[in-house]
Order: structure tokens, then C-alpha cells, then sequence
């Protein structure tokens, strides 16, 4: 796949080397070029430094892994409220999030998803890969600091199946298992997990600990 990165940080690196290795045509744009390029040499397996808006155009997938309060303005470099994203799957991974509290901070029953689907009129938004942290998806699968992938399950929110697929491949592609939640009307839901996760996490209590293992239902065809 052609796959357009938006962000040069700790994130786009993670799955910039993940799917790199796997084979994907990536391209990364950042509002920094020079730390875009930096981080292009550093990936290797012919990863491209371009600018933002060549990023999202002609692409597979986008992954818009900026800080959710930096959302609005890549949104904006790229131009997306023209339509340019249109019929693209667009990831994402955002936790707007108190840190260390684990507090939503978009208001009371809205969330960073359809936030993001506003920005990019015509995109597919799928909300994923925002639980696990970066460093789960930059080692070779089943040599990261993570859990082992074989366990990992990437919970995700679409409105679009072509697109959810999409990602689902993307997923595989790391090394986890994809799972679809439901469409956007319940990213919500998948947003506040993250808060759940950090809110214990930074209270002392192991998040894993306090989900119970329910045995799951085999899936019907
Ligand atoms: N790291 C993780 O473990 C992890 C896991 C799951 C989800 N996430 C989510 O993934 C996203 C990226 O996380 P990260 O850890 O990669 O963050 P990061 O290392 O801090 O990188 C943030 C990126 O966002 C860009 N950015 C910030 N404000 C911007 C603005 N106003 N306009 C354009 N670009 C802006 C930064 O550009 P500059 O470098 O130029 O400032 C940088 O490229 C976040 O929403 C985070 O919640 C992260």
C-alpha cells in the first residue's frame, strides 16, 4: 500500500517502521520537513520525506499521528477541508487525554473521531492504535517491548467496511489482531478506554488487572 504518515514523532515512527519493514510505500510529512526528513533517513526501506499535502494525496491509508491539540492545524496544512481526503482511510490514534489522569478532553459526548471527520470532509475515519503504546508496533513482531503481538488486539471505530479493512490489514500487518468495535457512534466508548488505561495506569494499579477475562463468543461468518 501507498501509506501517507502525518506527524514525525514518536508514533509515526513506530508505524513508519512497522509497515516499512512490512513492505508499504511510506511517505511522511510533518510541519517540520527537516524533521520529517530526519526521520525518513532514520526508518530507511525507502521511506519518503514530502511535504503535508503530498502525505495525504494518492494514498491508501493516512495515519495522522499528531497531538490531538495539533490535529486542527495539520488538518489545515493539508488542506483536507477541500475534500482531498476524500474516499481515503484516515487513522486515528489521538488520545486527548488529561495526562497522567486519563480525563477526556473533548466535551461531554463528543470525541477526537468525529472531530477529525469534520475537519477532513470525505474521509474515512477510522479511530485505532490508540491504546498500545509506539514501541509495541516499532520492534520486530514478537521482539517488542510490548505485549506479545500474538495477544494483541487493536480495537477500531469506522463508518466505511473498505476502509475498516484497510486498517485491518495495517494491523495484521504489525503484528496484531484487528478488532472492529462498531461505526463512529461508538468511538466514544473506544476514546474513554484510553483514559481507563492511563487513569489506572498512573494510580499504580495494572489496567489488565481490572478487565475480566470474559471467554469470547466464536465469531459467525
Ligand atoms: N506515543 C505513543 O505511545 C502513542 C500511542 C498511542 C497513541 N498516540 C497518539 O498519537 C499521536 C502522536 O503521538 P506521539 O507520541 O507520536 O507524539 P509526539 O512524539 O509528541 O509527536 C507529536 C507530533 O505532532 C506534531 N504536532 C504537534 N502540534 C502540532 C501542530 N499544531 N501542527 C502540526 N503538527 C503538530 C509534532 O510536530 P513537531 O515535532 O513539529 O512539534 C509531532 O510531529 C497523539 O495524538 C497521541 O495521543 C501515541
Amino acid at each position: 500500500m501507498r501509506i501517507g504518515i502525518l506527524g514525525t514523532g514518536t508514533l509515526a515512527a513506530a508505524l513508519g517502521e512497522g509497515w516499512s519493514r512490512a513492505g508499504h510505500e511510506v511517505s511522511i510529512g510533518g510541519r517540520s520537513q527537516v524533521k520529517a526528513e530526519k526521520l525518513a533517513e532514520r526508518l530507511g526501506h525507502g521511506v519518503l520525506a514530502v511535504a503535508p499535502r503530498e502525505a495525504v494525496v494518492g494514498r491508501d491509508a493516512v495515519l495522522l499521528a499528531v497531538s490531538w491539540d495539533g490535529v486542527e492545524d495539520m488538518l489545515g496544512l493539508v488542506g483536507a477541508s477541500d475534500g482531498l481526503l476524500e474516499g481515503t482511510p484516515l487513522i486515528d490514534p489521538t488520545n486527548a487525554v488529561a495526562h497522567g489522569v486519563g480525563v477526556l478532553l473533548t466535551e461531554h459526548g463528543e470525541s477526537m473521531a468525529r472531530r477529525i471527520a469534520g475537519l477532513a470532509p470525505g474521509a474515512h475515519v477510522v479511530k485505532a492504535f490508540h491504546l498500545f503504546p509506539a514501541d509495541q508496533w516499532a520492534s520486530s513482531p514478537g521482539a517488542g517491548a510490548g505485549v506479545d503481538p500474538a495477544n494483541v488486539t487493536v480495537a477500531m471505530c469506522g463508518d466505511n467496511s473498505a476502509a475498516l479493512h484497510v486498517v485491518g490489514e495495517l494491523v495484521r500487518d504489525v503484528g496484531g489482531i484487528p478488532a472492529i468495535l462498531g461505526a463512529l457512534d461508538r468511538v466514544r466508548q473506544l476514546e474513554e478506554v484510553a483514559g481507563f488505561v492511563i487513569g489506572l495506569a498512573f494510580a499504580g494499579f495494572d489496567p489488565n488487572s481490572a478487565v475480566p477475562r470474559v471467554p469470547s463468543s466464536p465469531v459467525l461468518d
